[in-house]
């Protein structure tokens, strides 16, 4: 319910995702909440007694209706529910970002994916994500410019090497005879010429509807609650360098991790019926989830890929009670080696190379050989030492990918 919404938003704010508009709880009275019948009755009682009585009414705890506690959601602007946009680019390939575009947007889409996988999301529908999408202005206003200069902006290159009246140094530390290549975008342009303003498009994501997320088991029968995003084209693309920089030191941490548990905890005990044990659970789940993602992350998955990574469990166990505890739960057994990598060799579709070697651990000890990219974390513990995996092992009974 509500307090998924606010867990989603504090884990796109620990994660710098900036995708989920900010939540919060608040406690709100509106008549146009639901409210039963005897709650209006009362609210209606009080009011009247209040106009009649004064003196009586200042004696009322509160007037009017109970405030009621939810999730209050910053409201987006300019925004439009995902299908639109992805629909129109399809329809209208000329309205499609370009390639500089594509890969601010592709960057979003991952964070996307990952925050819906970290939550486990059962509700991502393509209407509950939405896609701000600005297309370039028309250039305003024609380039302006004294000698003939070739003005399309995309042969515009500084001009000629040499004719000191058209390369305005204001950076004395440019050497005049370097080659063209050298020289930045951003440099000063030659001052008689003035540029055409291009504007390219620009484009921003908000993941919505949060609120059907931190399930305190995987969906394992009857349903399996795929992402609404696992068939677009965008999921079939590897996990860009820059997701990998932005979530791998993170999610590698196990320090970070309980802290955001920590969190999450603190939002989730607002709840009246607040369970310690199953929130326990759905911390498991989480974590399960965190570490296919950091493991999907090391090994340059795409999405697509990452969603087809056997579910797992992080349990947090005691030290002393790590023995006594095993295999409890009959629906996932213990990972005998710590991969969590186990099932991707047949489940791949080809373009990820199977395990050099399956042996144990490459990926809880840190950061696996075959990436460059974590960052194993001094001060804390691995997650082999923190939690004990457990694997799925029963699958949904359906599974739409
Ligand atoms: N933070 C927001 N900023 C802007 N628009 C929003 C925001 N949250 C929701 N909306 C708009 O309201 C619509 C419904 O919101 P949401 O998906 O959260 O509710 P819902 O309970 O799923 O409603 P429905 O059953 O109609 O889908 C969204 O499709 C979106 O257009
Ligand atoms: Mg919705």
């Amino acid at each position: 319910g509500y307090l998924s919404e606010v867990g989603a938003s504090l884990v796109d704010e620990k994660l710098k995702l900036g995708i989920v508009p900010p939540t919060g709880v608040v406690e709100l009275a509106a008549p146009t909440f639901y409210y039963d019948r005897i709650d209006r009755a009362k609210a209606r009682t009080k009011e009247r007694i209040q106009s009649r009585y004064p003196n009586i009414g200042r004696r009322f705890h509160r007037i009017g209706l109970p405030e009621k506690t939810g999730s209050f959601q910053l409201f987006v602007k300019g925004y439009q529910d995902a299908a639109h946009w992805l629909r129109t680019w399809v329809n209208q390939p000329e309205t499609a970002p370009p390639p500089v575009t594509q890969r601010e947007f592709q960057f979003l889409f991952e964070k996307l994916v990952a925050l819906d996988y970290i939550i486990r999301n059962t509700d991502r529908g393509s209407d509950n994500w939405l896609i701000k999408y600005i297309l370039a202005d028309v250039i305003d206003r024609a380039p302006v410019h004294n000698n003939d200069i070739p003005c399309d902006p995309a042969n515009a290159k500084p001009q000629v090497p040499g004719d000191e009246k058209l390369i305005d140094l204001v950076d004395s530390e440019v050497i005049p005879d370097a080659p063209l290549g050298s020289l930045h975008i951003d440099d000063p342009a030659p001052a008689e010429v003035e540029w055409a303003d291009v504007s390219i498009p620009t484009v921003d994501v908000a993941a919505i509807d949060n609120g059907l997320a931190f399930p305190f088991k995987h969906p394992d029968e009857w349903r399996a609650y795929p992402f609404g995003w696992a068939l677009l084209p965008q999921a079939r693309i590897p996990f860009s360098d820059d997701i990998v920089d932005l979530l791998l030191p993170k999610l590698d941490d196990t320090k970070w991790v309980r802290e955001l548990c920590e969190d999450l905890r603190r939002v989730f005990k607002n709840d009246k019926g607040f369970d310690k044990k199953i929130f326990e659970k759905q911390m498991s789940v989480m974590r399960g989830q965190i570490f296919n993602l950091r493991e999907a992350l090391m090994k340059k998955k795409s999405p697509y890929q990452l969603i087809q990574m056997p579910p797992q469990l992080m349990v947090e166990v005691k030290q002393k009670k790590k023995k006594s505890r095993r295999s409890r739960n009959a629906e996932y057994e213990e990972a005998p080696n710590y991969d969590s990598d186990a099932s991707a060799v047949h489940s791949a579709s080809g373009n990820v190379e199977p395990e050099q070697q399956p042996g144990p651990s490459t990926s809880t000890a840190g950061p696996s050989t075959s990436s460059e990219a974590g960052a194993s974390s001094i001060g804390s513990k691995s997650w082999q030492e923190t939690y004990e995996q457990k694997v799925q092992t029963k699958l949904p009974f359906f599974r739409w990918w």
